[in-house]
């Protein structure tokens, strides 16, 4: 179900509009009545309990990381009997694939900012002890503000390594083209990834 426009969420989020629409939830803009802010509130229905386990994980992990190019997590909460939701910055403007659509080809200096800025997000999340792993790295996962800043978002296909074996997250697929992550940490063979076309 989707929730409406204007609907109070946790007696604190005003819902504003449905920002996206995956398998398991919308992420919605809404204003945080409490500090008068914009939020993101990104929803796990409960689907399954696979899921909601790796739903919970994408919360834990974002609430302990800081950096500037990932959203900030401000909340995290559980309605019995609906699903779980998470609060975090929102950030303004489009992702990378709806720019790519707009604009075609981005000009060279621009592909090389957003590129150092993911690699950037993924040193700092490779770095972590035990590390970080995003594995859905894609267009639709990067936000691009007004003011030029990039946001690496969707930490719903992450994993925590633990050794050298990753522990066992929600049985989401991936993306198509872009798991190449998974199969480095696995040693399968790769193929060669998909890329903008
Ligand atoms: N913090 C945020 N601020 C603004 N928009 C966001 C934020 N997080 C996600 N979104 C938007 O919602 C879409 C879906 O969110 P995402 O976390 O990628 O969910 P899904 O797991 O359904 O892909 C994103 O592509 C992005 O456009
Ligand atoms: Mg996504």
């Amino acid at each position: 179900m989707i929730l409406e426009h204007e609907t109070i969420l946790h007696n604190r989020y005003r819902i504003q509009e449905n920002l996206g629409q995956g398998g398991m939830g919308s992420v919605y803009r809404a204003v945080d009545e409490n500090l008068s802010v914009d939020v993101a509130v990104k929803e796990n229905l409960f689907t399954t309990e696979e899921y909601a386990r790796q739903f919970r994980l994408e919360a834990v992990i974002l609430a302990n990381i800081r950096h500037p190019n990932l959203p900030r997590v401000s909340d995290h909460f559980v309605i019995a009997g609906e699903g779980q939701y998470l609060v975090m910055d929102f950030i303004e403007g489009e992702d990378l694939r709806q720019r790519m659509e707009r604009l075609g080809v981005l000009p060279e200096d621009e592909v090389i900012l957003i590129g150092a800025a993911i690699c950037d997000a993924l040193s700092y999340l490779h770095a972590r002890k035990p590390p970080i792993l995003h594995r859905d790295i894609k267009p639709g996962n990067v936000k691009i503000s007004p003011d030029g800043h990039i946001f690496l978002v969707d930490f719903g296909l992450a994993k925590i390594m633990q050794g050298n074996q990753a522990t066992t997250t929600g049985a989401r697929a991936m993306t198509p083209g872009y798991s190449l992550p998974n199969n480095m940490v696995l040693r399968v063979p790769m193929r060669v990834p998909t890329f903008i076309p």
